[in-house]
């Protein structure tokens, strides 16, 4: 109330107001969801509160003051503030929007951190707004931002909530799943946007939940293209939202360069354990068929592989990559990762490693990309190729890059750490050749064609090489 009070009844507040307005956000709007605003001043809160009882200690314990080493100071200054409340309407916590950002150095967002009374995986922001509207429709449609969430409020679509920030977590589908029968996730559509969805849509599955993704066109969010298109073009989205395996089906093969065979297999490997996470057999059969079609290699050959990962299921020992965490990373994958961050350092050894480099190729596609986007800096001359390669790269490409350079490592021995790097790739590289020609085999067999014998012999080939780089 305090802060809902200074949103109305000070100065600054009217800035407050202003902002909102040009957002689209009314005063309805401001209302159903208690927005506020924290003033800029170091004790505001404080001050006011402790007028009214109440101690330091306990805003320090409630996540809205921090003791600094001068003593207790308003946690949120400047900003626009929501309140997270549970389904009942108790505010729990909350988030805060910067009103005017000087510098990056100032986060955008800042949320009540884990306190006794605020959980972020247990609770879904905008849930006692919109719940009765959830258990009307048995729908629930879940985007990433506070924002996204109140946008969508305000252009009609009120059975919106938020997941704040990107993880969805069981916690968070399974209080949906007491009020919906289906979600729909309207993430951002950025890199890592998707690949919160990728794993999100797993997460809601295993609530017994009916998943479907809705992707934002032209890599907007939720909100801006509410406001941009209005209520029925989102209302479309809705309707045309693609079913959750469908997406991650989708997200797979985009992440793989699927031209050749081996990105073919990696593709269908990294599918499989998500088909698994589908009830119905003839659902399954139903995209194993598609996947086949879309990849064009034999479906057989992926129903065969889908039958052995689903054995080791029932043994319990198929886990997805995805299951384990959300970004984890093989080691080949972390290998050309940092090939790329010593020859990004040390641009000489990119010319002297060309040719090996070439000849063992890089498994992921953007990757790929800024390798030869280095290639083509250096070709022209430039030194410093790193800082201009952001350009030039796809959306994707460029936040690998970002994560790469990112990476904080001792590099004194370069070619040492060329040589390791290339030696994991090209393991990884003959590991998938291995597979390729096994694959190539089991079909061979199948089909009762006496070169399956050769692809044989050419698979314990490659075996026989892999083991002599361990
Ligand atoms: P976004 O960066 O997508 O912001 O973060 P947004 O929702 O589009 O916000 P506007 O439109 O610029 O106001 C999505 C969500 O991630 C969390 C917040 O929950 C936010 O709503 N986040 C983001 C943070 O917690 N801290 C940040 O600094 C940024
Ligand atoms: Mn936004």
């Amino acid at each position: 109330r305090f802060f809902q009070a200074c949103l109305t009844k000070t100065d600054y507040g009217i800035k407050a107001q202003e902002y909102l307005t040009g957002r689209g956000i009314t005063p309805e709007i401001i209302e159903r969801f208690s927005i506020g605003v924290a003033l800029p001043n170091y004790n505001a809160l404080l001050s006011a509160l402790g007028k009214r009882g109440c101690s330091a200690g306990l805003l320090v314990q409630a996540g809205l003051a921090v003791n600094y080493d001068r003593g207790p100071m308003d946690k949120f200054r400047g900003r626009v503030m929501i309140p997270i409340q549970d389904p009942r309407g108790h505010v729990v916590g909350f988030g805060g929007r910067i009103l005017e950002q000087n510098s990056q150095q100032m986060a955008k967002y800042m949320n009540t951190g884990e306190t006794e009374w605020f959980n972020k995986r247990t609770l879904l922001f905008g849930m006692n707004v919109a719940l009765k509207e959830i258990k009307k429709r048995r729908q629930a449609v879940i985007v990433e931002g506070y924002m996204d969430a109140i946008s969508l409020h305000a252009a009609g679509i009120d059975w919106a909530v938020a997941s704040m920030g990107t993880a969805f977590a069981q916690e968070q589908a399974k209080l949906l799943a007491r009020a919906a029968d289906e979600v729909v996730f309207s993430y951002d559509s950025d890199a890592a946007g998707q690949r919160a969805t990728v794993r999100a849509v797993s997460i809601a599955k295993e609530a017994g939940l009916k998943v479907r993704v809705l992707i934002v066109p032209d890599g907007k969010d939720p909100d801006e293209f509410v406001r941009k298109h209005g209520k029925d073009a989102y209302l479309r989205l809705i309707e045309t939202a693609v079913s959750g395996i469908e997406f991650q089906m989708q997200y797979v093969i985009s992440q793989n360069n699927v031209s050749n065979l081996a990105g073919k297999v990696e593709a269908v490997s990294n599918i499989l354990p998500f088909l698994l996470e589908c009830k119905n057999e003839i659902e399954v059969a139903q995209h194993i068929k598609t996947l086949a079609q879309r990849l064009t290699i034999d479906e057989g050959l992926i129903m065969s592989e889908y039958r052995k990962l689903s054995r080791k299921n029932d043994r319990g020992e198929a886990v997805s990559k995805w299951q384990i965490q959300p970004n984890v990373l093989s080691t080949e994958d972390l290998a050309e990762q940092l090939l790329l961050y010593v020859i990004l350092k040390n641009t000489d050894l990119a010319l002297v490693y060309r040719d090996k480099i070439d000849s063992v190729g890089f498994m992921s596609k953007f990757r790929g990309e800024i390798y030869e986007g280095l290639l083509k800096q250096l070709d022209a001359g430039s030194k410093s190729a790193a800082d201009k390669l952001f350009t030039e790269l796809s959306n994707e490409a460029a936040t690998e890059l970002a994560q790469i350079m990112t990476k904080d490592l001792a590099e004194e021995n370069g070619e040492k750490l060329v040589d390791d790097c290339l030696r994991q790739m090209r393991r990884g590289a003959l590991e998938r050749s291995y597979e390729e020609h096994r694959l190539r085999a089991d079909e061979y067999e199948r089909l009762g064609d006496d070169r399956f014998l050769q692809e044989l012999a050419e698979s314990q080939k490659i075996k026989d090489e892999i083991k002599k780089l361990y």
